[in-house]
């Protein structure tokens, strides 16, 4: 993919369905009693995975034009044994949320993704669910292929070493099949999306600070669910028109959760022009987003605001890049160990622009303001280091290309389309 420097980009354009809500759509559409109609749905390749194991343990899913899905709930004993290995693609999320489901099942089960999965690390998932009594096995107990047989599940309570939805939504959901009580503790607030949606159908979640707790409920009412749009889609527009000068854009329907808004919090920080109007609710927090150019500064982002931003960080990067003086990012260590390693990658394809960025153990120091350059960028088969890096092009002097551009399709099929709508 080409890419010039853009002169302005202008516009209102909606964004793809929230992975992670479309994700936990399926999947507790799939458990609940009844029928779960999903309007706003992400047809990215992540998502599409997830309805490809539920469709194999025999929950029929219809997907419909739209953006549209129905999940006809088979509830909470109703999966069964698939004739084949799960594969989940690229995705962590299927793969770590369905390992919970699957450790309360009464049937032996397999399953893996792709070379990115199989060196995400497991081992994090394997360890407490085993402590519920799961019956969980990986390659030296740290990797996928991960083979789960039918276990005894009782709650417990955890720790989690390190703030992830991910991790902590593996438990919560094998947590439904236990015979006692669940709670997790978070060193920091993540993404709750499991919590509330769990809430909606019915089961009791408490929450108090940091401590959640699951009550395993009798089963699981269906309710409609509407995808905001993913904020962690609209951050690459919020940067965009942030630092790509005349730039005037409107996000539509943005999920503006208080566990995913971090984005919006830091790029005000750093001096951006960031409006947020129509506030709503929808089951999440859903509002339209104006951003308009402005010159940039540097700050410091760590603490409990890394988990708010997780996924945003190797835009926020390109925006510390455009941004005069340094941005220090840290306590962000858990980037390593996402679909690529981010750090590294994102201080390389800097690098490559002619950006001054140090990598750190748990971060990366970036020293804005030098004028940068276009390139051919890689993307390591990571989405989000592609479309970080297309919009660093986009500002960048000279003309770049993302090398490997298809990648995107994971979360945002149509992202280098919706790009040039708005006039890059
Ligand atoms: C996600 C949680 C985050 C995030 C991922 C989606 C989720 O991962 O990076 O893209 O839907 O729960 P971790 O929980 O591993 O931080």
């Amino acid at each position: 993919m080409k890419l010039h420097p853009s002169t302005g980009l202008h516009g209102t354009i909606s964004v793809p369905g929230d992975k992670s809500v479309s994700h936990r759509s399926v999947m507790l559409g799939a458990l609940a009693d009844g029928v779960t109609h999903v309007s706003g749905f992400l047809m990215g390749e992540d998502c599409l995975s997830t309805i490809d194991c539920f469709r194999k343990m025999g929950v029929p899913i219809e997907v419909g034009d739209d953006r549209t899905v129905t999940v006809h709930g088979v509830g909470l004993h109703g999966l069964k044994q698939p004739t084949e290995r799960l594969y989940t693609g690229n995705s962590g999320t299927t793969t770590r949320l369905i390992s919970g489901i699957l450790s309360g099942q009464s049937f032996e089960v397999s399953l893996t993704g792709d070379a990115s999965i199989e060196k995400r690390p497991m081992g994090r998932i394997i360890q407490p669910l085993r402590q519920m009594g799961a019956d969980i096995t990986g390659v030296d107990d740290k990797f996928c292929p991960l083979t789960i047989r039918p276990g005894k599940l009782h709650g417990i309570e955890y720790t989690l070493p390190v703030a992830s939805a991910q991790l902590k939504s593996a438990i919560l959901l094998a947590g439904l099949y236990a015979d006692t009580p669940t709670t997790v503790i978070e060193p920091a607030p993540s993404r709750d999306h499991t919590e509330r949606m769990l809430r909606a159908l019915g089961c009791r979640v408490d929450t108090d600070g940091c401590r959640i707790t699951l009550y395993p409920p009798e089963k699981l009412t269906a309710r409609d669910v509407v995808v905001p749009a993913d904020i962690s889609s609209a951050a690459f527009f919020l940067v965009a028109g942030a630092i790509v000068p005349n730039s005037e854009i409107t996000i539509r329907d943005v999920g503006v959760n208080p566990t995913r808004d971090g984005v919006i919090e830091v790029l005000k920080n750093m001096g951006a022009d960031i409006t947020l109007s129509n506030l709503r609710d929808e089951g999440e927090p859903i509002c339209d987003i104006t951003v308009r150019s402005s010159q940039l500064h540097g700050v410091e982002i760590g603490g409990a605001v890394i988990p708010r931003l997780i996924d945003e960080l190797p835009v926020l990067a390109v925006a510390a890049a455009f941004a005069q003086g340094e941005t220090v990012i840290r306590d962000a260590a858990e980037l390593k160990v996402k679909e690529s390693n981010r750090i590294a990658a994102m201080v390389s394809e800097l690098s490559r622009a002619g950006a001054d960025v140090t990598e750190t153990e748990d971060g990366m120091i970036i020293r804005g303001g030098r004028p940068l350059h276009g390139a051919a960028f890689e993307t390591y088969h990571d989405h989000r280091i592609a479309m970080s890096m297309a919009v660093c092009a986009l500002a960048c002097s000279g003309d770049s290309e993302i090398l490997d551009e298809n990648v995107v399709a994971i979360s945002y099929p149509d992202f280098f389309d919706a790009l040039h709508r708005l006039g890059g």
